[in-house]
């Protein structure tokens, strides 16, 4: 069957048009100023005027079903994919992080397992989370046997998954020769111990000093450090979640000089802070890592991504529920890192992005959709609205004023950071495949539909 998107305003990362977008059998098939002509007997036709019609958004960094110190987050494959589609979701790039001794490839088959039940598609990045032969030696298999060409680098969380910079070295070098990317945590994992202690055995345990033991400049001098690292290795990096400005000042820094290196940032980092983290114990809900930073922060981080130097905007979808968080009570280190948000990043980057005046519409259908293509090589299988790409799409009503909260949305957590937040436009259709997954406040897709996504060799985008 195929399906007739008719009449809504195509906005892609380079323009925006009215036109009719045509699938057939999975893929899109034609854009055009009308294609009633090609409809046929039995095929659908969606109404889309007075809509947006965008591709499948992709969110490159997720956490589902992650154990984490020593909890799980809430949502699995299917949860969470399921509440990605009611955001305009269509693909997820999730992390395998195998336990510290586990080999890459044990760790993979655990994900794949769990990410079995996925709705939707779904890719892996690889974590690194230690350094040996053996290690040295699944890298290029990873990458040319999996098509995982993304390995992900902990420079927090020392003691658990966090790595030195020896291992680092050794893990950029060999990402190099198996043609992949870096992405990389770049926090100064040291500061942060250090600090964690000293706030501890001074009777500060709230949730606030996990914001203090993080100071921005730990966050900066690890994105320097990461920087040059990955310059000396010569592997092209993409450092995720940037927080605040002392990591955009190295983004700055690095891009002027034309190397390989790539920002994301995280919904959270633009529209909370960390006034949040306050209230002891109730702050522990916004607690995560890199932590919540200040309005002037959040005002860099806009004029970064307006002004290119970060390229994308995932969640880090990481929910854990209140009571796990709780754990946490009375001492920050204990409580499990992690927010969620896969659902409402479009939304959220639509309203306070495009309807404030911060970024364009092609901003936002770019760093919510395409350049994470791009970055990571589905580009433009995902991504696009183009003749034999993957029929993703998202049809968004931008008249449409919601409130987010927990009691309505689809993951499993019990609290949304974003509880009571009014937003303008929300999603109305996520098709995968040219299958409609969600339509009108309805998920109608099914367990197990999601499909893994090989990757290439990195290519400078
Ligand atoms: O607090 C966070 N971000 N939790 C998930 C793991 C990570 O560091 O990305
Ligand atoms: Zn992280
Ligand atoms: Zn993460």
């Amino acid at each position: 069957m195929g399906i007739l998107v008719k009449g809504g305003t195509v906005v892609t990362a380079l323009d925006s048009a009215r036109a009719d977008v045509y699938c057939d059998n999975g893929t899109v098939t034609a854009v055009g100023i009308d294609l009633s002509s090609m409809k046929r007997k039995g095929d659908r036709e969606i109404d889309a005027s007075g809509k947006l019609v965008l591709p499948g958004a992709i969110d490159a960094h997720t956490h589902m079903e992650l154990p984490f110190m020593g909890e799980v987050s809430k949502d699995d494959f299917e949860q969470g994919t399921i509440a990605g589609t009611a955001g305009g979701t269509t693909t997820i790039i999730d992390f395998v992080i195998p336990t510290k001794g586990q080999s890459l490839l044990e760790g993979l088959a655990k994900w794949k397992e769990k990410a079995q039940k996925a709705v939707s598609d779904y890719a892996f990045h690889m974590a690194v989370v230690d350094w040996s032969d053996k290690i040295k030696a699944e890298i290029p298999v990873v990458a040319k046997e999996h098509g995982i060409t993304s390995f992900k680098m902990f420079m927090a969380y020392k003691g658990a998954i966090g790595i030195d910079d020896e291992q680092l070295f050794n893990i950029m070098l060999s990402v190099r020769d198996a043609g992949g990317i870096v992405t990389g945590h770049c926090v100064n994992g040291d500061v942060l111990v250090v600090l964690a202690k000293k706030f501890l055995a001074e009777g500060k345990g709230g949730p606030i000093w996990h914001v203090r033991a993080q100071p921005p400049e730990a966050e900066g001098e690890a994105c320097h450090r990461a920087i040059s690292l990955a310059t000396i290795a010569g592997v092209p990096l993409y450092i995720v979640h940037n927080s605040c400005d002392s990591s955009v000042e190295q983004l700055k820094l690095a891009r002027a000089k034309g190397l390989h290196v790539y920002g994301e940032t995280c919904t959270q980092y633009f529209l909370l802070d960390e006034s949040l983290c306050e209230p002891d114990p109730a702050g522990v809900n916004y607690i995560l890592s890199p932590p919540l930073r200040t309005k002037p922060d959040q005002e860099s981080l806009w004029a970064a991504l307006r002004d290119g130097y970060i390229q994308t905007v995932a969640t880090d979808h990481c929910p854990f529920d209140t009571k796990q968080k709780l754990l946490g009570k009375g001492n920050f280190t204990k409580i499990p890192n992690g927010l969620g948000g896969v659902e409402e990043r479009l939304a959220l980057m639509y309203s306070y992005g495009v309807k404030k005046g911060r970024i364009t519409a092609q901003k936002w259908v770019d760093c919510c959709c395409t350049a994470p293509a791009r970055i990571f090589g589905l580009y433009p299988r995902k991504g696009a609205i183009a003749p034999g790409g993957d029929a993703d799409l998202v049809i968004f009503d931008p008249s449409v004023e919601w409130s987010i909260s927990a009691k309505t949305h689809l993951s499993r957590s019990d609290h949304s950071p974003f509880e009571g937040w009014r937003v303008q436009g929300k999603v109305e259709t996520s098709i995968v495949r040219g299958r409609v997954l969600y339509e009108k406040g309805k998920f109608q897709g099914s367990k197990g539909d999601g499909q893994f996504l090989r990757r290439p060799r990195f290519e400078r985008v």
